[in-house]
């Protein structure tokens, strides 16, 4: 079953009054609960991409369509309700406190206290900020961080159908970030949330996404595929500067063990060492191999989820799994979409008014 669209640029081209074209000539879609992450270097348009999605920004020429409708003729209160924005820079109402921030579109929303208290608390645990010690504070008490981490609790407080994000976890010290970015996936798999991500780095990119849109100066669409895609088949030299050294490893982490990678389980050495599940991440099986005594001629076994034994695997066969993972993702390139039973969206949440707010 063909992902649903739910957003579309077309031919889409901003050029700001002082002449810069910031975005040229850009088309790219965004199917129902996919998250996109769109990178590229600095001033290649990214922001203005996402401003031009929710209105902030007007495109100069080109259409963008939310669920089909033209978003250039729809009304950009009511279409900032149905978006969430995480804002570059973070953009918090410096005047109010933490709690209040939080509650912008709950309290538009009418929500009663006790629902939006409650709500508040939840996300103030979930960006590892509790409220005891930061509800009643005022942005100018936060660490550039912390302020970030309360820019993705409003962001989710009313769980929009659709979310923009722009470097999110920028500011956040990298373990945290990655403490982040798994929270961030989960509620993502369980909400089912249309998102556009961007983000400089290219591992949250592949961590995150589904589908990778790399741009380059002026906005222009240098590849958009599944993060193995860009990884194995990097489209053009701009991409594969983008993406830099690394590509291999980071392969490795995106990839599986599966049953045709595997060898017979006969020939493994006794005792047997740790197995490796059938479905692990090939990183993990990479580590098991290079862990072996005499690693070069290892195999470790290979378990299924009752943990009979399936086989063994060699570092020839992560090698093989990682060609045909390789080769999967070039064969078909847009095949992405990682949860097809994210179909419990909550489609009538509504969310923040980004336009209103004061720059930081
Ligand atoms: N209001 C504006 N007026 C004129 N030019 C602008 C304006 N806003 C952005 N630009 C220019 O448009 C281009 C794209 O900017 P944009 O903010 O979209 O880039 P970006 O990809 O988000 O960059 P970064 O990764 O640094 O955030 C840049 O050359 C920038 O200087
Ligand atoms: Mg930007």
């Amino acid at each position: 079953m063909a992902a649903r669209t739910v957003i579309e640029l077309d031919s889409v081209r901003k050029a700001y009054g002082d002449g810069t074209v910031a975005v040229e000539e850009l088309s790219f879609a965004v199917r129902e609960h996919e998250v996109l992450a769109l990178v590229g270097p600095s001033g290649c348009g990214k922001s203005t991409t996402l401003r031009m999605v929710n209105r902030l920004v007007e495109p100069t020429s080109g259409r963008i369509l939310l669920n089909g409708e033209d978003v250039t003729t729809a009304d950009p209160v009511a279409l900032r309700r149905r978006i969430g924005y995480v804002i570059q820079n973070v953009g918090l109402f410096p005047h109010r406190t933490v709690e209040a921030n939080i509650s912008t579109v709950p309290a538009l929303l009418g929500w009663d206290r006790k629902r939006t208290r409650a709500r508040v608390s939840e996300l103030l645990d979930l960006v590892g900020l509790p409220a005891a010690t930061y509800a009643k504070r005022y942005p100018h008490e936060l660490s550039g961080g912390e302020r970030q981490r309360i820019g993705v609790a409003r962001a989710l407080a009313t769980d929009p159908p659709v979310l923009l994000m722009d470097e999110p976890f920028g500011a956040v010290d990298p373990e945290f970030r990655r403490h982040l970015q798994t929270e961030f996936a989960q509620i993502q798999a369980e909400t089912g949330t249309t998102v556009i991500l961007v983000t400089h780095d290219i591992d949250e990119a592949a961590r995150l996404g589904d589908r990778i849109a790399v741009l380059s100066r002026g906005g222009r669409l240098e590849q958009v595929a599944s993060p193995l895609a860009v990884l194995a088949h990097p489209a053009s030299d701009r991409v594969r500067d983008f993406i830099g050294d690394g590509s291999a490893s980071r392969m490795l982490a995106l990839a599986q063990v599966q049953a045709n990678d595997l060898e017979s389980a006969d020939r493994i050495v006794q005792p047997a060492p740790a197995p490796v599940r059938l479905g692990a991440r090939l990183t993990d099986a990479f580590e098991a191999v290079a862990a072996l005594p005499g690693s070069a001629m290892g195999r470790v076994p290979v378990v299924g989820e009752s943990g009979s034994i399936f086989g063994s695997l060699t570092a020839d066969g992560i090698l093989g799994a990682l060609r045909r993972a390789a080769d999967a993702a070039a064969a078909d390139p847009g095949a992405a979409i990682a949860q097809d039973a994210r179909e419990d969206a909550t489609e009538d949440a509504v969310q923040d008014e980004p336009g209103r707010e004061p720059a930081v």
